[in-house]
């Protein structure tokens, strides 16, 4: 019996009748994939590489076919040289000709206008065309790496060209990318425009969080081990701590930016992700629907803490130094609106209204041209009750945390307070630390290479539903709405660690934000 035959519509798969060997990767069946918006940087930089990785690692068919459609007069070899470099440049795993004189075979590239008929019809016919000389067997993604204001004229069209519609047990499947709209109203307006063309088992919206390794970490961490269940709740945990900090600026991305700004960019999806996994309860299964509907249940539970001008802190970076180097602030960067109030820092402060987490603050904070990049969610313990030391042996004892680092030296650490060595009973901190690259000796995919195969393979899992966006925003808007209200963001000197509304934010509850 084949793994196919024993699942269920639902996608739930019968592990006694399974037979698969879990520890190797699924490899897709045939199928091809439309990217509209070849000419950006994500698909340069991540799309094209992702599919020759998993080309490289024996994953796609091999009748795969790749289709590119973009507003350029190019024929195949032109789409193609376009891939092969990006490939060249970005891609994680060796060059070889033999991979590459297989994957170029099945390249076609579609000239066209989103709102040109004709240029619809075309991608129609080669679709079809590829389904019949290369064996894609009916079998196809379509992934909108362009603005979400064109994304209603692309899926009329593919609904026009019935680009969208499968037969029998063909699939056609659509990928998108954030931002799902800017608020919740506008989050279910695409949801319905999304789902009117493609039911919501065949929308795969990308949260790029999710593929990667230490984001799936965070489950195996809670739900594999005895040693952190009874110690996850209120008793033992005083605070939780989920910092996304880049130390880049706008990287040239200053157009989608301003207006978007880091709590709509990085906390509606990312950060709220994490905080999903890290305090949702134990999923049935690691099924979709299990996994999804745990997260949907936290997410329902997550509350702002008020009042709003003193629980959030947004800021804006102004010029400053940043690893040895001068940077400009993002006033004077290419294409950002002068006097924008555009924010480039944002935290905010939650609670979880559940008997596990009630009472615990959750802070999230996210910032661009930041001290460094690490991403991390750090879990603050209460102190030990009671000390049966002198105060002066205990100074430097802080509380015990267990950081899981997302990125980079992708890990988990544990801080405990340790008896220094010497005749004293002096107690300080140290740390336990599991670092993947010395643990490991396979490497991690890129998150996009997991997230790619998993739309071709059909699992879902790793794909927020449109509940969990629309929850998202649901949180989110009151922050907007109530800075929307107020002055601007609070300058903060690139190569620091934000506004000082952000300590102060922290401070009015009691804590300081660790220093990563
Ligand atoms: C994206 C944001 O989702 O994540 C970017 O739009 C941000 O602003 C990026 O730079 C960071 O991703 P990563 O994987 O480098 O942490």
């Amino acid at each position: 019996m084949t793994a196919a035959s024993s699942k269920t519509p639902a996608g739930w798969v019968n592990p006694l009748l399974d037979s698969r060997d879990k520890r190797l990767p699924r490899i897709a069946g045939p199928c091809g994939v439309v990217i509209f918006g070849v000419t950006g940087d994500l698909s340069r930089k991540k799309l094209m590489p992702a599919i020759y990785d998993l080309a490289n690692r024996g994953l796609l068919p091999p009748g795969f076919a790749l289709v590119g459609f973009a507003r350029r007069d190019w024929a195949d070899e032109n789409f193609a040289e376009l891939v092969h470099d990006a490939v060249r440049e970005h891609a994680r795993t060796p060059f070889r000709e033999e991979v590459w004189a297989r994957l170029s075979e099945g390249i076609r590239f579609v000239p066209g206008s989103f709102d040109d008929d004709a240029s619809f019809d075309d991608l129609a016919s080669v679709v079809a065309d590829l389904d019949q000389q290369r064996g894609t067997g009916g079998n196809h993604a379509f992934y909108l790496a362009i603005p979400p204001a064109t994304f209603p004229v692309v899926l009329k069209q593919l609904a026009r060209t019935g680009l969208a519609e499968r037969n029998g047990d063909q699939w056609r499947r659509v990928v998108i990318e954030k931002p799902f709209g800017h608020d919740l109203n506008s989050a279910c307006e695409l949801n319905e425009i999304v789902n009117d063309v493609f039911p919501e088992e065949s929308v795969f919206r990308i949260d790029h969080y999710l593929g990667k390794e230490t984001v799936q970490n965070i489950l195996a961490l809670r739900f594999a081990n005895q040693l952190y269940e009874p110690i996850w709740n209120s008793n033992y945990v005083d605070h939780v701590q989920i910092t996304m900090a880049e130390d880049i600026g706008l990287a040239g991305r200053a157009g989608y930016y301003d207006g978007i700004g880091a709590a709509r960019d990085v906390i509606q999806n990312h950060l709220l992700q994490l905080l999903a996994l890290t305090a949702m309860e134990e999923p049935l299964s690691f099924s979709p629907g299990s996994l999804r509907g745990e997260k949907i249940k936290v997410l329902s539970a997550v509350k702002l803490a008020e009042p709003l001008d003193e629980t959030t802190a947004r800021g804006q970076y102004t010029a400053g130094w940043q690893g040895g180097t001068k940077v400009v602030g993002v006033l004077e960067e290419k294409g950002f609106h002068q006097g924008s109030t555009t924010e480039t820092f944002a935290a905010i402060t939650l609670h979880v209204d559940t008997r596990r987490w009630a009472g615990v603050p959750f802070f999230l904070r996210t910032g661009k041209r930041l001290g460094r990049r690490v991403t991390e969610v750090a879990v603050i313990f209460k102190r030990a009750p009671h000390l049966p030391f002198e105060t002066t042996m205990t100074e430097e004892l802080g509380q015990n945390a267990l950081v899981i680092r997302i990125q980079p030296d992708e890990g988990v650490t544990i801080r405990f307070g340790s008896k220094v060595p010497g005749t004293a009973m002096e107690v300080r901190d140290v740390t336990m630390d599991f670092r993947y690259g010395t643990a490991f000796t396979e490497s991690s995919p890129e998150a996009y290479e997991r997230l790619l195969l998993d739309v071709l393979l059909g699992e879902p899992s790793l794909f927020p539903v449109n509940a969990e966006v629309e929850l998202s925003w649901a949180i989110l808007d009151p922050v907007l709405e109530h800075w929307a209200k107020h002055d601007g963001p609070e300058p903060y000197a690139a190569g620091t660690w934000g506004p000082p509304s952000a300590d102060r934010m922290i401070a009015t509850a009691g804590r300081t934000w660790r220093r990563p």
